[in-house]
């Protein structure tokens, strides 16, 4: 299995280019099974979960001809309408096909993705909008089997602001008899970017970026060519390893505009950051300033990036409070934060956390994919050498992170 060795105590320093962003190309490759003409993407990250999501549609017939960060999508013949359970364990994001398959062939079988390291996270919601869109859906064999002749347009209010349930309830209704209104929507950028594709593709969509999302069927989509928003997620996990470390980075081909309240917090942190077009520039002189996180969906604080801050926080001057309302288990990094020396408490869904001048390097197991950005980070800023174990969590959702971070000075090498 493989490892990172990290060497903490360098500063980050220098330019780095942003890639796409993972939670929009996977579900944007899924809008690639509405049509029969082909979809070209571009700034597709080099990652696995991409790789996984490709593997999936070829399965199922999608012919995809790839090329560095492009590929074409061709569901021309699609013949098996089906996601297993090996592919959706390794990558919950496989459930995006369950709206796209059943809207266009009216069939669809889909493993249920079971639990998951950090919660339990149920499907009902996507289950229950695609009932209300007239599917048949039993759940068989640990698989949702879906069906319906045609689809129709519904009223459906989220009980709980579900990302890849608007996805794929918004991928279902583009085919479906009829107009579909979505309120208490997810309203996060990724959502918006595969509204943009879907409207390209000649979908009917208004209110995307907002909670209420109105879809007005059409008969059939066709091709359009798509490039994929930036990663905010990259984006934040670099700016924070720069504050943590006292750096001086410059992001290029990102995308401030879907960054506000992270760049609030690493305001308050004391780093001093710049937006000029693309590029977003942090520097931080001295020791960061402890910051109080809550976890909400978006436009608030993400999910996806309270383990770095987590991590920039067991450094920082003062003490702080992260509170995660998103998922019920997703504090596993504290113990192995704890064992690089960090000071935290955790009681529920809050972690109160004392800041200490330096971390002390040791070996730390990487338990999901943004914890193990959180225990990268850590090594940076610890004495002496840190190894992250189970790096196969961080190569599922960043691309070349080790190449990208050595480039801008951090000691980092990967090992067997
Ligand atoms: C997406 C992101 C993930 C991010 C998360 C929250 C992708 C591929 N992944 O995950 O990186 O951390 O949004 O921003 O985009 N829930 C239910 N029933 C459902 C669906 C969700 O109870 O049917 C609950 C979940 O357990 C969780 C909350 O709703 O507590 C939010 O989950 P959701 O937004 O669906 O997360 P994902 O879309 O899986």
């Amino acid at each position: 299995m493989q490892k990172l060795a990290i060497q903490g105590g360098y500063r980050l320093n220098g330019e780095v280019q942003i890639s796409g962003a993972k939670n929009a190309a996977l579900p944007i490759m899924c809008a690639s099974l509405l049509t029969a003409d082909e979809l070209h993407l571009s700034n597709l990250p080099d990652m696995h979960d991409v790789k996984t999501m490709v593997m999936l549609l070829q399965q199922m017939g999608v012919r995809v001809d790839s090329s560095v960060q492009a590929a074409t999508f061709n569901a021309a013949k699609v013949d098996k309408l089906e996601a297993p359970y090996d592919m959706v364990k390794t990558m919950r994001a496989a459930i995006l096909v369950l709206g796209p398959l059943l809207t266009r062939f009216g069939e669809a079988r889909v493993s249920l993705p079971g639990g998951c390291a950090i919660g339990s996270r149920p499907v009902d919601l996507h289950i229950k909008g695609l009932q209300a869109m007239g599917a048949e859906i039993h759940i068989e064999h640990g698989y949702i089997h879906a069906t319906a002749k045609r689809l129709h347009g519904a009223h459906i209010c989220f009980d709980l602001i579900s990302v890849t349930g608007t996805e794929n309830l918004m991928m279902a209704a583009v085919l479906a008899d009829g107009i579909t209104v979505l309120e208490n929507a997810a309203r996060e950028p990724e959502v918006v970017d595969l509204a943009h594709c879907l409207i390209a593709m000649g979908a009917k969509i208004e209110g995307a970026g907002s909670d209420k999302i109105t879809i007005a069927g059409v008969e059939k989509l066709h091709g359009a060519s798509y490039a994929v928003m930036p990663d905010r997620i990259e984006s934040g996990t670099f700016l924070v390893a720069a504050a943590a470390t006292g750096g001086h980075i410059t992001l290029t081909g990102a995308r401030a505009d879907t960054l506000d309240s992270v760049l609030d917090k690493l305001r308050e942190t004391g780093a001093k950051i710049e937006v000029a077009g693309d590029r977003i520039s942090l520097s931080m002189s001295g020791r960061p300033k402890a910051v109080n996180v809550r976890t909400a969906p978006y436009p608030a604080f993400p999910t996806d990036m309270q383990a770095q801050f987590m991590a920039l926080n067991c450094i920082a001057e003062g003490s702080s409070i992260v509170i995660e309302t998103i998922f019920e288990n997703r504090f596993m990094h504290v113990q192995e934060l704890q064992r690089l020396g960090a000071s935290i408490e955790v009681e529920g869904n809050t972690a109160v956390i004392q800041g200490c001048p330096q971390l002390e390097g040791a070996t730390v197991m990487a338990t999901d994919l943004r914890a193990s950005a959180s225990l990268v980070i850590a090594g940076m800023v610890s004495q002496g050498e840190t190894i992250v174990d189970r790096i196969y969590h961080l190569d599922r959702g960043y691309e070349h992170i080790e190449a990208k971070l050595s480039a801008l000075g951090a000691k980092i090498r990967r090992t067997n």
